[in-house]
């Protein structure tokens, strides 16, 4: 019997991995209800979840008129801009899907990523120093509110190319997209993706006049490789817009729950925290187990099966269903991951030989996988050991199993992590 899942529900958010447990033991994938009456099939297992992400009978286009408002054919302009957004790579299949990711790949070419260190670093610099001033006049900040989600919509003003006198307009607008309709001022959020369309397509207008030095602009130009066989070669303006605000939705949200569920994280087990500190070398397995551990992505976006699929354990999935590979699951799938509920970097460790785990699925699988995975472990494994080395008396004024996480299958992360420090020396935050 599968009790009725409810995304909505603050303690399934907080902590949703006994139900996923009971799931896993059910089969590698169960037909779900859903609190608002429709099924789903979830996928909890690591093996299951991997071969689901790399069959193309689970696709990625959505069904025609999914998403759409019920009930009002007419378009607002912020019904436009979600449809633009609707329109990009994540929800395309093969031949599209492969076309739109071999001219993205290149403009996300290591090189071009890690040139975005020094950036990166300075960001980080300048968000430590305002959150230096905040803890001194206020006593305590919200780690999420002053570093988490700033940083990462920063770093995406520079993928984008955003100059630095629009960065704010960039963040307001970001805030607003991503709250709650009922949490802002009636409109607020339909404001917010007109905003966020206008601008990006005079953003497009502008970097095809004038390309920069940033990853977007690679890809307004035609210089980018193309097959010679295909039709159109570079992106059209309408693909650039998609891209931009996957760019941003996809790039933002979890990096922020990252940040945020690493510094939750290494807060409470202050053994891992000291680890880190005196052997440096520890950053990088420190965040490859939060991204096992607590996967900002908990579910991949929505795959439906294109036909009957038999997926082992006498388990068959009728065409047309709805299915979702759930990734917190399938990162703590036991047979992969030993003691799977322990937060436990050591597992990460270049050189734990026998003992190193399996890969973890937090940046997916297949022809989908993650195109921003190493520009988000570059910016966590310079972001976290700067923040917690600037403020060594770092501690929660909250408690952690209290704490509000984001509802919803598709994110995960806590809302707020509220700390406060030991008193400061004269300058904590280096200029
Ligand atoms: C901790 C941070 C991140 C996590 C956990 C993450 C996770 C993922 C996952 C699981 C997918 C596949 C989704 C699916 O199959 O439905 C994905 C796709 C994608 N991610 Fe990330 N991501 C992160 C950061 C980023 C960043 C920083 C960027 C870029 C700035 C980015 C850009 C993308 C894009 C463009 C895709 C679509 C790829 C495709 O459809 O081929 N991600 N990400």
């Amino acid at each position: 019997m599968i009790a009725p899942l409810d995304p909505a529900d603050p303690a399934f958010a907080r902590d949703p991995y006994p139900y996923y447990a009971h799931l896993r033991g059910q089969g590698p994938a169960v037909r779900v209800p859903l609190a608002n009456g429709t099924h789903a099939w979830l996928v909890t297992g690591y093996e299951a979840t991997r071969a689901v992400l790399a069959d193309p009978r689970f696709s990625n286009v959505p069904p025609q008129g999914a998403g759409r408002p019920k009930g009002d054919s007419r378009d607002s302009p912020a019904q436009r801009a979600r449809a633009c957004l609707a329109r990009h790579m994540l929800n395309t299949d093969a031949p599209d899907h492969t076309r739109l990711r071999r001219l993205t790949t290149a403009a996300f070419a290591p090189r071009r990523v890690d040139a975005l260190r020094a950036r990166i670093e300075e960001l980080t610099a300048g968000l430590l120093r305002e959150m230096e001033l905040r803890l001194r006049r206020d006593g305590s900040v919200d780690l999420v509110d002053a570093f988490a989600f700033p940083l990462p919509v920063l770093v995406i003003g520079e993928v984008l190319g955003v100059p630095e006198a629009d960065r704010a307009d960039l963040r307001a607008w970001t805030y607003r997209v991503g709250s709650p309709a009922d949490a802002l001022e009636p409109g607020a959020v339909d404001e917010a993706w007109t905003g966020l369309h206008a601008y990006f397509t005079e953003l497009i207008a502008r970097k095809r006049r004038a390309p920069g030095s940033d990853l977007f602009s690679a890809l307004t130009q035609d210089a980018l490789p193309r097959d010679p066989a295909e039709s159109g070669g570079g992106l059209d303006d309408g693909e650039l817009l998609a891209m931009a605000f996957l760019l941003l939705f996809a790039g933002y949200e979890t990096t922020m729950n990252l940040l945020a569920s690493a510094s939750l994280l290494l807060l409470t087990h202050p053994g891992e925290l000291a680890a880190a500190h005196r052997d440096p070398a520890r950053w990088p397995a420190v965040v490859e187990e939060t991204l096992r551990h607590a996967s900002p992505l908990e579910g991949t976006t929505w795959r439906h099966t294109t036909e009957e699929v038999d997926i082992g354990d006498g388990v068959v999935i009728p065409a047309g269903a709805s299915v979702l590979a759930v990734l917190a699951a399938a990162n703590r799938d036991p047979r992969h991951f030993p003691d799977p509920d322990a937060f436990r970097p050591g597992r990460y460790l270049a050189g734990a030989g026998d003992t190193r785990t399996a890969p973890h699925a937090a940046f997916g699988h297949g022809p989908h996988f993650c195109l921003g995975s190493r520009l988000a472990r570059l910016e966590a494994t310079i972001a976290l050991p700067r923040l917690l080395a600037a403020f060594p008396g770092l501690r929660l004024t909250a408690d952690p199993a209290q704490l509000p996480y984001r509802p919803g299958l598709l994110v995960r992360g806590p809302r707020r992590v509220p700390v406060t420090t030991a008193p400061l020396p004269a300058r904590a935050v280096s200029a």
